[in-house]
């Protein structure tokens, strides 16, 4: 692998307001892209979106493109380059109770799920009229016994309809049974489909958009809607900032994101949300949650996830909790870090909003989360038994550690690169911070991600 590699996009990304609709082929595969950088950090992906109406010589912009250092993302319109920033949005622009989206009837695909749930819950204290929530299976028994609680305590009436919607038959056979026009469509099925970038089939690419992206189209053809539907898709943020094993996850959810610029670009009232992380648990398995976590980014409570995401839904936005300056570390690791620039380090651990473009978009209300952090390792006494260890020797030890191996059972071999041995990036940062702990020391954590050894490490630390 070189050691940057560059990515060129035409028009897949919206940089100024003339832009059209972002081509759905640049975009997702964009976001496919940034995950594979996940499973090569010693490569700098870096990403060009030429102007999609320019008529000017691209090769000029390409090469303005390479001079620019230390960015990730870049795009060039009209002759100018932009950065790619992550803005905390200021104000709302669709907050007004005007503009509250017509709960007569609410229909959430994936609504047995766990977002989807979460959404009727807090439709129906809204004063949801009906809410129709459509799975394949209908949710298992504790999904029924919650649905029951809910037309309990709520004057709502809740239908649980099982469809696949990846089936256009079994789509229009129940689009027919609605008893009245959707008024606020609210899209949550995914199938989760988790691989690394080299080894994705044919059949995983169905598997990933038959629900998210194909199912979501089929939904909109078929579904009788009032004429000022509102229409809210469920996206992630790893559409923005990718993650390992996601590109087909990333992929999908930035054709959400697409879809929702082409139905508002057809007039109807439409919004992608790339959530961060839910404390209730969705699609990803415990190792993937443990990952996102790692990053820094805070498992946000749907109380605070809805109150946030819901209060605007005027343009497309990112609402997450994180931990930015830890965040911004681990980005650093893939050379996107800038792409968090603009987001200072004190912003309270909130959910936020931001824009996933130089396009500004939605509104954030700050809503203060716990921070889960893993605790560090515990400090050595400089008087005490540990005290005579060598570096190498602690290192190799808190090495060890991090990979989960007990230190006194293994011997890792000082002369091969620590990447060879199976350290990630993100096991790196966990490394570096249980160094600066034990040794107050900084970790070469780049020359550990290019390839360097354990006694380089060791060498260079002094
Ligand atoms: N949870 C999070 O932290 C989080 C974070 C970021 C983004 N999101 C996004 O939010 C959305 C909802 O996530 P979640 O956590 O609620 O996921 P989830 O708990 O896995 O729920 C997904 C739902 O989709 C349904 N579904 C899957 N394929 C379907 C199909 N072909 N037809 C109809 N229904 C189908 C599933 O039910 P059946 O299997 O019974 O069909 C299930 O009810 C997803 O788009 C996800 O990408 C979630």
């Amino acid at each position: 692998m070189p050691e940057q590699f560059w990515w060129v996009t035409v028009g897949g990304e919206r940089v100024v307001d003339a832009d059209p609709t972002p081509d759905l082929v640049h975009a997702a595969l964009t976001s496919a892209l940034r995950c594979a950088a996940a499973d090569h950090p010693s490569v700098r992906f870096r990403h060009l979106d030429l102007d999609p109406v320019s008529e000017g010589d691209p090769g000029a912009d390409v090469v303005a493109a390479v001079h620019v250092a230390d960015e990730a993302e870049l795009a060039v319109r009209d002759g100018s380059l932009y950065v790619k920033r992550l803005e905390q949005a200021e104000s709302g622009g669709d907050v007004g109770p005007e503009s509250a989206p017509d709960l007569t009837h609410v229909l959430i695909t994936g609504g047995t799920g766990k977002l989807g749930l979460e959404f009727a819950d807090h439709l129906a204290a809204s004063g949801a009229g009906r809410i129709t929530l459509v799975s394949r299976s209908g949710g298992p028994p504790d999904v029924a016994r919650r649905i029951e609680a809910l037309r309990r305590r709520h004057d709502t009436v809740v239908d649980v309809v099982r469809c696949d919607i990846g089936d256009e038959a079994a789509l229009a056979d129940f689009a027919a049974t609605l008893p009245e026009p959707v008024s606020l469509m609210l899209h949550a099925a995914v199938n989760y489909v988790a691989t690394p970038a080299d080894d994705i089939t044919r059949t995983d690419l169905d598997e990933a958009l038959r629900a998210k992206v194909t199912g979501l189209r089929s939904v909109l053809a078929a579904i009788p809607t009032t004429d000022d539907v509102r229409v809210l898709l469920c996206s992630s943020l790893s559409a923005t900032l990718g993650g390992r094993d996601q590109a087909l996850y990333a992929l999908g959810n930035r054709m959400l994101d697409v879809v929702a610029a082409e139905l508002r670009s057809d007039g109807t009232r439409a919004a992608s949300i790339q959530w961060g992380l839910w404390r209730v648990q969705g699609p990803l398995d415990d190792a993937g949650v443990a990952r996102v976590q790692g990053a820094g980014v805070v498992p946000m409570t749907p109380s605070s996830a809805l109150t946030v995401g819901l209060s605007d839904l005027s343009a497309d936005s990112i609402v997450l909790s994180a931990d930015f300056a830890e965040l911004r570390d681990v980005l650093a690791l893939l050379g996107s870090h800038r792409l968090l620039a603009d987001i200072p380090d004190d912003v309270a651990a909130p959910p936020t909003a931001a824009p996933a473009a130089p396009a500004r978009a939605a509104e954030p209300t700050v809503v203060h989360d716990e921070i889960a952090r893993t605790e560090p390792a515990e400090p050595v006494d400089p008087t005490g038994p540990g005290a005579t260890a060598s570096v190498a020797d602690l290192l190799r030890s808190e090495l060890a550690l991090t990979m989960g191996l007990d230190p006194a059972q293994v011997d890792l071999d000082p002369d091969l690169p620590l990447v060879a041995l199976g350290l990630d990036s993100l096991q790196a940062l966990d490394l570096r911070k249980r160094v600066k702990t034990v040794l107050d020391q900084d970790l070469p954590i780049e020359a550990i991600l290019g390839g360097a050894t354990l006694r380089e490490v060791v060498e260079l630390m002094g």
